[in-house]
């Protein structure tokens, strides 16, 4: 838990799952209900972290340590900068990605091992755990198929380091059931909304 006045909540899944738009109606229905909203991304929440996700995203080849280096620093400067900050002051954060997104990419698709690369990230963010965790699930097939031609260097990966990221989320969910929400991908936008505020109403947000 974040230990902190605010509430963190992050939201996390395949390329294409739609994060980023439950993060927007999650953050337009925190705001109606009379809270300070933030809401960032990894990576790239600060300066340092555009530029980092600048090199990791579209950068050339890089080694496996080398990319989940370049992740943990995104995160660390991240946490320090934008997110204690702003739980310090009662806000909630909503983050589009995560630890979870290193463990699941960098740990089971980079082959790295997931609990080194969380021990890694645990550090990195000095052991800053979200109060809720949101996995917006989808196939790796239907990921693909949503993002179309255009690919980053996590993007341009196959099906079956997308479906090795897709177990380990999914996994990650069932071991901590309390810590997470799973929401399918492929149900219609609203309906996925109204699963997540019905989550976020359990910690105490009056949605
Ligand atoms: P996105 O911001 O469009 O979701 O893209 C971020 C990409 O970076 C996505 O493919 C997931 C990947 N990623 C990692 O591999 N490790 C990480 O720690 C994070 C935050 C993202």
């Amino acid at each position: 838990m974040s230990a902190q006045p605010g509430l963190f909540i992050a939201f996390e899944g395949g390329d294409g799952a739609g994060k980023s738009t439950q993060v927007r109606l999650l953050a337009d229905a925190v705001v109606l209900a009379g809270r300070e909203v933030v809401i960032t991304r990894q990576p790239g929440g600060t300066p340092l972290g555009q530029s980092l996700r600048e090199l990791v995203l579209h950068g050339d080849h890089m080694s496996a340590r080398a990319e989940a280096l370049l992740f943990a620093a995104d995160k660390a400067d991240h946490v320090e900068q934008v997110i204690r900050p702003a739980l310090r002051v009662g806000s909630v954060v909503i983050t589009d990605r995560y630890v979870d997104s290193s463990v699941a990419y960098q740990g089971a698709g980079r082959d790295l091992g997931a609990d080194e690369v969380q021990r890694l990230q645990t550090w990195a963010v000095d052991g800053l755990l979200p109060d809720l965790t949101v996995i917006v699930d989808i196939s790796a097939d239907e990921g693909r198929r949503r993002r179309g031609e255009v690919h980053d260097r996590m993007e341009s990966e196959g099906d079956d380091f997308h479906e090795a990221i897709r177990s380990h989320f999914l996994a990650m969910a069932a071991a901590e059931p309390e810590r997470y929400l799973v929401v399918d991908g492929t149900a219609s936008v609203e309906e996925i909304a109204e699963q997540i505020a019905d989550r976020v109403r359990e910690l105490g947000i009056d949605l």
